[in-house]
């Protein structure tokens, strides 16, 4: 039997068949409400995930570097409220190297779930940190952790099973949507703890600028979802036509990201076309800022008691111990 010739015509209806991917289907619906928004989980391509990581470099851009001194100087701390033999459970793990600080410091930490959607990614951060901790039992699991799931049974022996929720990105959900990512953790972790980061509120014009950084990597990291749509979809987002936007909602406490359309103009989405006015926008992100007290409400909602607290001397950022009753 010879090789089958490659038929062009049976890949493109394989292609018109095959469903939308979810950036495709979530930015057509997005689009086509009246407030246009898209989930800023669709920032983190190839690109973005490198846009993000010099954003973290950036002067103006405090929570990343606030929080690694954060860990690492509580880190003792930190520990001794975990204990040993402790299972660490990463939601959205990402390059894996907060949690490296963590298990420094953890007394004989047992087992490492990191649970990422991008599984790729997930599978080499993984390989990376067996050859480092040859102890650790490091079982990656890809998921969406907004869903309910199902984690590997406890081992036999093993100690607190701790949820670690790292850089704010509980910042980027809802206020409802925070709660209710908190209840599933908070039943996840039943007889552990969950240790979450997240940014706190502060002077606006600090908040400001790190989101409006002077060498434009964040507006780059903005506009990037408008080039890897039009890299992996049949869209024609004309770059120069959008302007990044980025301010301080004060009565809801949260940094807005946009991206504003500069003129009328048409953008074009499987074969839909999309009518855009002069200043109208597209919104990216929401990324909440929080108080010490109003997180541990939040956190009582959800089913945890609240215990350990640290912050920088700036009160800048801060991490919370919660633990989540047997
Ligand atoms: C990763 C969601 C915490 O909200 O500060 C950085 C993402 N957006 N600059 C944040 C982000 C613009 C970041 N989080």
């Amino acid at each position: 039997m010879g090789t089958p010739a490659f038929n062009v015509h049976a890949f493109r209806a394989a292609q018109r068949a095959a469903p939308l991917s979810d950036f495709a289907r979530e930015l057509h619906a997005g689009l086509s409400q009246e407030t246009r928004s898209i989930s800023p989980k669709f920032f983190y391509d190839v690109a973005g995930s490198a846009l993000f990581d010099r954003i973290c470099e950036l002067p103006e851009y405090y929570p990343t570097r606030t929080e690694l001194r954060i860990l690492t100087e509580c880190a003792p701390e930190i520990a001794a409220q975990i204990g040993p033999q402790a299972e660490i459970v990463e939601f959205g793990a990402g390059s894996l190297t907060k949690v490296r600080l963590l298990l420094d410091a953890l007394e004989a930490p047992r087992r490492y779930v990191p649970i990422d959607i991008s599984g790729e990614h997930l599978a080499a951060a993984a390989e990376r940190l067996r050859a480092d901790y040859p102890r650790l039992s490091v079982q990656p699991m890809v998921a969406d952790y907004t869903m309910p799931l199902v984690l590997p049974s406890r081992e036999k022996g093993g100690g607190q099973r701790v949820g670690f929720f790292p850089g704010s990105t509980l910042g980027n959900f809802t206020p409802e949507e925070a709660l209710a990512f908190l209840q599933l953790a908070c039943r996840l972790l039943r007889g552990g703890g969950l240790l979450v980061g997240v940014d706190l509120v502060k002077d606006p014009a600090l908040l400001h600028a790190a989101y409006n950084d002077a060498q434009g990597v964040t507006a780059a990291f903005n506009l990037n979802l408008l080039q890897r749509a039009n890299r992996e979809l049949d869209t024609d987002f004309d770059l120069d036509g959008f302007t990044h936007a980025a301010f301080y909602n004060a009565p809801r406490r949260r940094i807005e990201m946009h991206l504003v359309s500069r003129t009328d103009q048409t953008v074009t989405l499987d074969g839909q076309r999309f009518r855009f006015e002069e200043g109208e926008t597209i919104h990216t992100e929401n990324s909440h800022k929080f108080t010490i007290e109003g997180l541990r409400a939040l956190a009582v909602r959800a089913g945890f008691r609240p215990a350990a607290v640290w912050t920088d001397p700036e009160r800048l950022f801060s991490v919370h111990w919660l633990q989540a009753q047997g």
